[in-house]
């Protein structure tokens, strides 16, 4: 997407830019939370275009039905399905069957349900998983091992690990678990490790146990069963770390703060009205970016946000074939403040089923889904084709921008993915038990590639390159380092700049777990050579405000960022 032009150029270009630049709005803070926009506060306005996005088909086909997604520190798409949805389009490498006892083909099954793409390379390689992964869930260990939990039958108390290297295949520890996981959420805690919490019909949540162990037991959580309805409506909970290291859980229209460490509920935050928000009623929601000061001993806000869903009844009129609209509401609350409260907004369109993306300039991304009924096969209609753009620090008024719409629908077990270089890789949808390719809505499998608004071509001169050769590949906590990106313009100023630190997420269902964006603590931006400018930055403080991992570091120019470099966190 970028122009090659010299500096020198850059600068001419920006003069005149600059002539012309009485069109940039200015930036505006949430009059509701203060607290959360604390920090160098920019003075000079985003840069704005009217460009509404891009839309790229990159590869016909994953070969492999795309119900799960994750992106690799190795610069890899890790995309998987159930292994009982019928012959994927990969097979598996000649004598490199799985055993699969419900098949009639010498009890064997010669198809890859996983493979690992290289966006970069645009390639494929199948990858060899054996207990079934379907609606299962995951996240990527300290070390950037994705470390992924549950599914169905044999699959259901598994916890499998696939390391990085190229040539890395699943390892899987078929009885991990204590219950059933299917349908469940896996978070990543401060020390590394991980809960898994929910499934279908199992009101518990349980840690996953070191490589090769069993868990006896698990902890019960009456929660999960107070909000089950005759549809559920309480699958896949949202459950995000908060910066005290408590974890929020919302499951159907409730939600609590629970302290993982004590196995106590510390507070239980107002219902959110009028629907249903978890599987199938599938609502999305996002920890929303949290800001870093450099004083670590302040409480840090976390404000979670929910939007779309569907009512209660939603599943079962879908069930007989009547497709209600979705809900069309946005709730924000802040789970660091005792006595909080939701704020809502309404979105331009109804939505379920999407997925919500945490962009490197710290604004939110609503793609994929549907308009109308719920998750399930079948269940839905009328394809949302328009993603949004949220701003969760515009005012109110002013956060919503549609974008412009894709050609192809992706609903049920549909996912997508931040890349690297601030793209956006859509991919999956299929809403059909097997692989079908007659139903009105076939099994997709067309990648494709979108550009946000900031990939606008005009807004290249304004992106700051981090250059990579001197960008550290770890930092520890609280640490200060310091980071040299090149950028054209002239006259930047420290409050123009955000350093942003994204944890990958493991995405499935319209949940992206572990996903998690850092808006961090800098100070003396300096000019080191034209174009070429060095920024100091604070890391996070702790694995509590941000677990140990690999993060994609991004520079962002006034709502402009650059493409990422992965740095490890310890
Ligand atoms: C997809 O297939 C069509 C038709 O065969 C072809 O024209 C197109 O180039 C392909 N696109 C990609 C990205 O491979
Ligand atoms: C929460 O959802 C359940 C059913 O899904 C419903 O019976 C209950 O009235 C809802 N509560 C509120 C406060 O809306
Ligand atoms: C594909 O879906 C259609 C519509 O639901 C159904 O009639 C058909 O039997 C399915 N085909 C396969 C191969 O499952």
């Amino acid at each position: 997407m970028e122009t090659t032009t010299t500096p020198l150029l850059h600068v001419l270009v920006l003069v005149l830019f600059l002539l012309d630049s009485a069109v940039a709005q200015p930036i505006l803070f949430d009059p509701i939370n203060p607290l959360l926009n604390a920090g160098p506060v920019q003075k000079k306005p985003n840069y704005e275009t009217s460009f509404t996005g891009n839309w790229e088909l990159v590869r016909n086909s994953s070969d492999v039905s795309a119900m799960h997604l994750a992106i690799t520190k190795e610069n890899k798409a890790i995309l998987f399905d159930a292994t009982n949805s019928g012959p994927s389009l990969l097979p598996l490498p000649a004598g490199n069957c799985r055993p699969d006892p419900t098949s009639k083909t010498n009890g064997e099954d010669c198809w890859a349900h996983a493979a690992e793409y290289d966006f970069v390379a645009d390639q494929l390689r199948p990858l060899k998983v054996l207990t079934n992964t379907w609606c299962s869930s995951g996240g990527f260990a300290a070390d950037g091992t994705l470390v992924q939990s549950g599914g169905f039958h044999e699959g259901a108390t598994a916890v499998r690990y696939l390391n990085t290297c190229p040539t890395c295949d699943w390892i899987e520890y078929p009885t991990a678990l204590s219950v059933n996981r299917w349908y469940a959420t896996q978070q990543i805690l401060p020390d590394g490790s991980f809960i898994v919490v929910g499934g279908r019909r199992e009101f518990s949540y349980e840690f996953i146990p070191a490589p090769g162990q069993s868990n006896p037991s698990n902890y019960k959580l009456p929660f999960l069963i107070e909000t089950t309805d005759d549809v559920e409506n309480n699958l896949y909970p949202f459950v995000h770390l908060s910066t005290d290291g408590n974890l929020f859980i919302f499951a159907n229209n409730r939600s609590i703060l629970l302290d993982p460490r004590t196995h106590t509920i510390l507070r239980e935050f107002p219902p959110l009205k009028d629907g249903s928000h978890n599987y199938p009623a599938s609502a999305s929601s996002a920890l929303l970016p949290i800001r870093l000061r450099s004083s670590t001993t302040a409480p840090i806000p976390a404000e979670v946000i929910i939007c779309g869903g569907a009512s209660h009844t939603s599943a079962a009129l879908a069930a007989e074939k009547m497709f209600i609209p979705a809900l069309r509401r946005c709730s924000r609350l802040t789970i660091t403040k005792p006595s909080a409260t939701w704020h809502t907004e309404v979105m331009p369109t109804p939505r379920v089923m999407a997925d919500m993306l945490l962009l490197p300039n710290a604004d939110v991304l609503i793609i994929n889904g549907a308009s109308k009924g719920t998750s399930g096969w079948g269940w839905a209609v009328s394809p949302n084709l328009e993603p949004l753009l949220y701003r969760p620090s515009s005012r109110r008024n002013q956060r919503f921008m549609t974008l412009a719409p894709t050609t192809i629908p992706r609903m049920y077990h549909s996912t997508s993915a931040v890349l690297p270089d601030t793209s956006i890789l859509v991919a999956g949808s299929n809403p059909n038990s097997r692989y079908n390719y007659t139903a009105e809505y076939p099994t997709e499998f067309r990648l494709e590639r979108f550009y946000p608004p900031y990939l606008d071509p005009e807004l290249a001169i304004h992106r700051p390159r981090i250059v990579k050769e001197l960008a550290p590949s770890s930092v520890t906590y609280g640490a200060s380092f310091q980071l040299v990106f090149d950028v054209a313009d002239l006259g930047l100023e420290l409050a123009d700049l955000k350093v942003t630190m994204y944890a990958p997420p493991f995405t499935t269902h319209g949940i992206s777990m572990n996903q998690r964006l850092l808006i961090l603590s800098t100070a003396e931006l300096s000019l080191v050579a034209l174009g070429r400018w060095t920024v100091a930055v604070t890391a996070p403080p702790s694995g509590v405000v941000a677990p140990p991992g690999y993060y994609l570091l991004f520079v962002v120019n006034r709502a402009v960022p650059g493409a990422g470099v992965w740095v490890q966190l310890q």
